[in-house]
């Protein structure tokens, strides 16, 4: 049985390794089984039991999530899995870099397959733990010229920017409309429980990666943008309509193509990345304990080879 710390993890797998193993994954999920998460509200935010099934790996991650006083979210988690032909513990890996990689994953293929092909502007909404996965992610599946940073926390944005600045020409805003002006794709990573983005300030044909909202009551999107969006993708429809930005959407409310990333990534004819598109595309993501044990097992075999 391997035990494997967060740095381990970071030196097992990139983000763009990563992004192939969800697409085969989101590709495949005939070979997955997964009950929808079970939350457990604390005082100060929630724990989180998500087992799943990959092919020949059982896993759970047991995940916490706590805010602090300053509204900063800290991420506890810890990832187990077992070989299920001989029902041994292969694995106990430290969940919190883990989880980065495989979310900013996750965000990479939504992009790949939900962006328009000659997206050249990326903005990010939140720049805390998770942003500078995410932005591999994004800048590895588009030629991004411009990346854009907002942030309530202007200290946050601007310690971000310099960690790109040598790869892409990046901008720090103090205005969220401003920056999300002319932008391809917008990407959400706070832990909002407000809709503070509005359909207005979006440009037509971009699209949300809307990731924050993982739990019942965050909310980042005003119900305007999903009421205007001409498609929303969701990762897993259970999970969704509980926890990320589709739990407030009503049926009245509704014009939008609803669809399964899984349905996207299988069915390979459909093409949304269209640049002449004026349809605006919502990716909801909660984060999916299939993710959790296909990442781990791969890093666990990568181990075992090395
Ligand atoms: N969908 C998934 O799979 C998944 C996975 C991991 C984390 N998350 C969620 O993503 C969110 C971000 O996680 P994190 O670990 O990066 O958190 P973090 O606390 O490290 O960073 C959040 C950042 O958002 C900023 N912020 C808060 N409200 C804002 C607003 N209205 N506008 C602009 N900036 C704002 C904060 O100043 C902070 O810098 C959390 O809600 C977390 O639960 C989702």
């Amino acid at each position: 049985m391997r035990t494997l710390s967060n740095e381990d993890v970071a030196n097992l797998i990139t983000v763009p390794e990563c992004i192939n193993i969800i697409e085969k994954l989101f590709d495949n999920l005939d070979v997955t089984h997964m009950p929808p998460k079970v939350y457990m509200d604390v005082p100060n935010g929630d724990f989180r039991s998500m087992p799943a099934v990959v092919n020949q790996t059982a896993g759970i991650k047991w995940a916490g999530i706590q805010f602090d006083n300053n509204g900063k979210c800290q991420i506890f988690a810890k990832v187990l899995i077992n070989d299920i032909p001989t029902g041994k513990l292969l694995a106990i890996l430290d969940g919190e870099e883990l989880t980065a990689i495989r979310t900013a994953a996750v965000t990479g293929v939504a992009t790949r397959y939900l962006a328009k092909r000659g997206s050249k502007i990326a903005t990010f909404v939140g720049c805390g733990t998770q942003t500078p996965k995410q932005i591999e992610g994004v800048l590895h599946v588009r030629n991004i010229d411009e990346l854009r940073l907002f942030d309530l926390d202007h200290n946050r944005s601007t310690a971000l920017a310099k960690q790109f600045e040598d790869i892409v020409q990046v901008k720090v805003f103090d205005d969220l409309a401003a920056s999300l002006k002319d932008s391809d794709i917008v990407t959400t990573l706070t832990p909002s429980r407000r809709g503070f983005l509005h359909n207005d300030m979006l440009m037509p044909g971009c699209l949300v990666n809307a990731i924050g909202a993982d739990a019942a009551g965050k909310q980042e999107l005003n119900i305007s943008v999903l009421s205007h969006a001409g498609m929303i993708v969701y990762d897993e429809w259970e999970q969704c309509s509980h926890s990320g930005e589709i739990q407030y959407l009503s049926e009245a409310d509704r014009r939008a193509t609803l669809f399964s990333l899984g349905e996207i990534v299988s069915h390979a004819r459909w093409d949304y990345t269209n640049d002449d598109r004026l349809m605006t595309v919502i990716f909801d993501a909660t984060g999916l304990a299939i993710e959790d044990v296909a990442t781990a097992r791969y890093i666990v075999e990568k181990l075992m080879l090395s």
